[in-house]
């Protein structure tokens, strides 16, 4: 792991009419790093990625990505750069087949057979083969976290942001996405994972940002986290003991 964070944020700002979504966060990204993003419901979580990605203008601040501002760039700049996310309640085309789901991705920087051969090779490497025919919306909900993450890594991101892939998932499908997870950083990707389940966060991060009100409450070590007393007040309820 380097010392040169991938990604830096400096008083990223964002504000929807009356409400202050995002107030003035700053933290580091390591390259080749698990980041956690945890905070109650509304917190901005899902704004803060979707500021990242340029689907969300920020009104100040700075985001940095290997160096570079990207605060006002148009979304499929961002991710031309290698900045991707999920979207939180999956948003696949249900009429659309698996494979034409996850070319989508893949014109990003393909043309349309370029980008279904390299779908292909996506679908294989989140482990799923032989269902690039069915119908997005006939998945279940195992299969779908795996091509809404197929679908990221067809646009060939460094750094990619997963916003509750996890959420509808029993213990068994969650270790699969977790080790997929792994896989993932393994292969060099750095990773910022927005979980609400604290067992999934603290066995899977290298460290954890909180959020609460759009504010950063702490960052640090899980072990940090789950007994940080702004993080137990304002989210955990108690101190977090696994
Ligand atoms: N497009 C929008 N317009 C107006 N307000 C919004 C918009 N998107 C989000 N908000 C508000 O911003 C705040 C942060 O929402 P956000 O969805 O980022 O929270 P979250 O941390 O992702 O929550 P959850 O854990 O429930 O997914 C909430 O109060 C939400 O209602
Ligand atoms: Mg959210």
């Amino acid at each position: 792991m380097s010392a040169e964070p991938i990604l830096s944020l400096r008083g990223v700002s964002k504000r929807f009419g009356g409400l202050q979504a995002l107030g003035d966060v700053t933290f580091d990204v390591r390259r080749g790093e698990i980041l956690g993003l945890i905070g109650p419901n509304g917190a901005g979580k899902t704004t803060l990625f979707s500021a990242l990605v340029g689907l969300h203008r920020i009104d100040s601040g700075s985001i940095l990505l290997g160096g570079r501002e990207i605060a006002r760039l148009a979304p499929h700049r961002v991710a031309a750069l290698g900045l991707t996310k999920t979207f939180q309640n999956v948003a696949l085309f249900a009429d659309a087949s698996v494979l034409d789901n996850v070319l989508i991705g893949g014109l990003l920087r393909r043309d349309v057979a370029g980008a279904r051969a390299f779908a292909a090779e996506c679908l294989a490497r989140v482990g799923l083969t032989g269902i690039a025919d069915k119908k997005a919306g006939d998945l279940s909900f195992p299969e779908r976290a795996r091509v809404e993450v197929a679908r990221a890594l067809a646009t060939e991101p460094t750094v990619l942001l997963l916003d509750e892939v996890m959420a509808a998932l029993n213990h068994a499908e969650t270790a699969e996405i977790v080790a997929l997870l792994r896989q993932l950083r393994a292969e060099g990707l750095t990773l910022i994972v927005v979980e609400h389940h604290m067992k999934t966060v603290m066995a899977l991060c290298d460290r954890i940002v909180a959020l609460s009100f759009g504010r950063l409450l702490a960052s640090g070590s899980p072990a940090e986290i789950a007994r940080h007393p702004d993080v137990v007040a304002a989210y955990l309820g108690r101190e977090y003991v696994g």
